[in-house]
């Protein structure tokens, strides 16, 4: 048994200190948690006016204000946290989402689907879909709009994740009902942290949700505010693959048909 949740906040766009601010008072409420998730581009905020306001909020990991505040913070909360950040490397920017444990920096993905105007300004994630074993769990990431998608939620699933950490800024108003559903058809956890407020003709969606591996939700927060849920996760229902006494979810999945997908 594991406790794992999500802290909801509004990024400020373009005010990395501020954000940090909000966030550290935010992971107080987390403490007890052994596994926290924050929204999307939590660093920089999302709705960039140009690629450069994109590059000039942009971090690289190994030099970044914002990853080391989320190092100290598990270091000192004894937590992993998984972030969304502005990540910069050689003249490029992605759309990544970090994961740092007590002893510092583990590892990242970065957003394979982006999402309308981010196509200017991110390339597209190049990392994969990487399944991080934490000894206390098996967890993978996607970001927002990778929710549309039921193939890199499988693909964690077949690699073994038990919680499917997903930093948001959700735009649709119904994408939280498939997160439950993605959960229930492969049997995860699945952590949805998104933001709220508006950014210039934006308007995100807030309701936060942790989801079981049946399809139940959890907890959900509200559409505008602030919000910390922490929900008790028992991964044996994650590594219960069976549905029926004679179908497995995984093993009962008949690939030689599937073709189409790869096309
Ligand atoms: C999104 O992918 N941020 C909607």
């Amino acid at each position: 048994m594991i406790k794992a949740g999500f802290i909801q906040f509004r990024p400020v766009l373009g005010n990395q200190d501020e954000n940090i601010k909000s966030l550290g008072k935010l992971l107080m409420q987390a403490q007890g948690a052994d596994l926290i998730v924050i929204p999307e581009l939590a660093n920089s905020g999302y709705n960039f006016e140009s690629k450069e306001q994109a590059f000039e909020q942009a971090e690289e990991i190994g030099n970044s204000k914002f990853v080391e505040f989320l190092e100290e913070e598990a270091q000192k909360n004894k937590l992993h946290i998984v972030s969304g950040i502005n990540e910069k490397e050689a003249g490029k920017i992605y759309n990544t989402s970090v994961l740092v444990g007590p002893q510092g920096y583990i590892g990242k993905y970065r957003k394979i689907h982006l999402f309308m105007n981010e196509k200017d300004f991110f390339e597209r994630g190049n990392l994969g879909l990487p399944v991080f074993d934490l000894g206390f769990c098996k967890m993978g990431m996607l970001i927002c709009f990778d929710w549309i998608f039921p193939e890199v939620w499988r693909i964690l699933a077949l690699k073994g994740a038990d919680v499917i950490c997903h930093p948001s800024n959700l735009v649709l108003p119904y994408a939280q009902q498939a997160v439950p559903v993605h959960g229930m058809i492969n049997r995860t956890f699945n952590i949805t942290a998104n933001r709220f407020g508006m950014e210039r003709d934006i308007t995100f969606s807030g309701k936060s949700i942790i989801s079981d591996p049946l399809g139940k939700t959890l907890k959900m927060a509200s559409s505008d505010k602030d919000e910390v849920m922490i929900a008790d996760i028992d991964l044996l229902l994650a590594r219960d693959k069976m549905v029926t006494t004679r179908n497995h979810i995984m093993e009962d999945r008949i690939p030689s048909e599937y073709g189409e997908l790869t096309e």
